[in-house]
């Protein structure tokens, strides 16, 4: 594996209280940075003080954004170690997002080493409070100063680091989410199962159209015959009807969340039965209506489990559970995240520690 050098920063920015946090907002003092040229392949892995990026104008990521990320976190346990989930799992992802995008492959192993690497050097930003975590985003973009539409021959990988508290400000209380109609977030052969900004970008207007009815997002349908529920952008969704979990299967035009998984995996071990299917929203609100739809959530990095207590679709609304969080989404999230921030034992090998 290629060394990763560090240059440390002469100054330190001060840090902000746990309690101003939010999501994203604020950013650690190192980086990590790592060059693609066609003849070196990936080359000069380094951590570096935090600072803005030189680009050519012309670069092609700002024209045609070709360009991927993922998203992560480091935990600090109660006994002050810290540690990542599943970071393999993020790496083995980016992969698959760079060979969608036409990106050159990472070392995986690389990948991990430098999550690794700089979550240690930073394990000063990883916050106390509880819920609170350090967000880590790898990404790449391509640097090529070029207007022609090609895969670029130069990239640049790089992680950054941000102390965060809960991506909603309604944090693990219920969540309003409206299905959306009219915008799609992706089709079958598109980019939907990758991390790539682009399906973020063509999702901000139906957000805002959702946020100005007094929803937190929406719930994308399938862009073919718009009916198949799909996920919701910042997570993956799950419902409980009739005693039985169900989840949007993944068909290439949902995201593979990595907190999905593992809440499959969780919920299998404990003998309740999940199906990865396809769902109409009609189905949701019929079971809504007859009474069989218990509960539902939302799963990802950034927005952990995340009840759903309200759901809009035309000029439909239904309450989930009275509002509240359900006893699945409150177990997902007392295990979840206790094996995360190491309350818990870790009996699937998934945390990584890092110091
Ligand atoms: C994450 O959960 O890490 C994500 O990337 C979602 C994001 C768009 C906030």
């Amino acid at each position: 594996m290629q060394e990763i050098k560090v240059e440390l920063a002469k100054t330190r920015k001060d840090k902000p209280a746990d309690a101003v946090l939010g999501f994203g907002k604020y950013f650690t003092d190192h980086m990590f940075l790592m060059n693609y040229g066609l003849e070196q392949g990936w080359h000069s892995p380094r951590i570096v003080p935090y600072g803005p990026f030189e680009l050519d104008p012309s670069s092609m990521v700002l024209h045609y954004a070709q360009e991927i990320f993922e998203g992560m976190k480091a935990y600090r346990t109660p006994g002050g170690s810290i540690q990542l989930f599943r970071p393999e799992e993020n790496a083995r992802r980016m992969n698959s997002s760079c060979e969608r995008m036409c990106i050159p492959k990472l070392d995986e192993d690389l990948f991990v080493e430098a999550v690794r690497k700089l979550a240690e050097l930073e394990a000063d930003w990883v916050p106390r409070s509880e819920g609170t975590s350090l967000y880590i985003r790898p990404f790449i973009i391509a640097t090529d100063a070029s207007l022609g539409v090609h895969a670029s021959h130069t990239y640049l990988f790089s992680i950054i680091c941000s102390p965060v508290g809960s991506y909603y400000a309604e944090g693990i209380n219920p969540v309003k989410i409206f299905v959306e109609s009219e915008d799609v977030r992706a089709v079958r052969g598109g980019t939907g199962f990758t991390k790539c900004g682009g399906n973020y970008a063509g999702s901000i207007r139906a957000g805002e159209r959702a946020e100005r009815q007094g929803y937190s997002q929406v719930l994308w349908l399938d862009g073919v015959e718009r009916k198949y529920i799909e996920e919701v952008g910042s997570m993956n969704v799950m419902f409980k009807v009739a005693g039985k979990v169900v989840t949007p299967a993944l068909t290439g035009s949902v995201l593979p969340g990595i907190t999905r998984k593992s809440c499959i995996e969780l919920m299998r071990s404990w003998g309740l039965e999940v199906e990865e299917r396809l769902i109409t929203a009609q189905e949701l609100f019929d079971a809504m209506e007859n009474g069989t739809l218990e509960e539902a959530w939302g799963t990802g990095t950034a927005a952990v489990i995340s009840p759903i207590g309200e759901m809009g679709w035309e000029d439909k609304k239904r309450v989930i559970n009275g509002g509240k969080i359900g006893p699945v989404s409150q177990r997902l999230y007392d295990e979840l995240t206790g094996i995360q921030w190491g309350r818990i034992g870790d009996p699937f090998g998934w945390t990584v520690k890092v110091k």
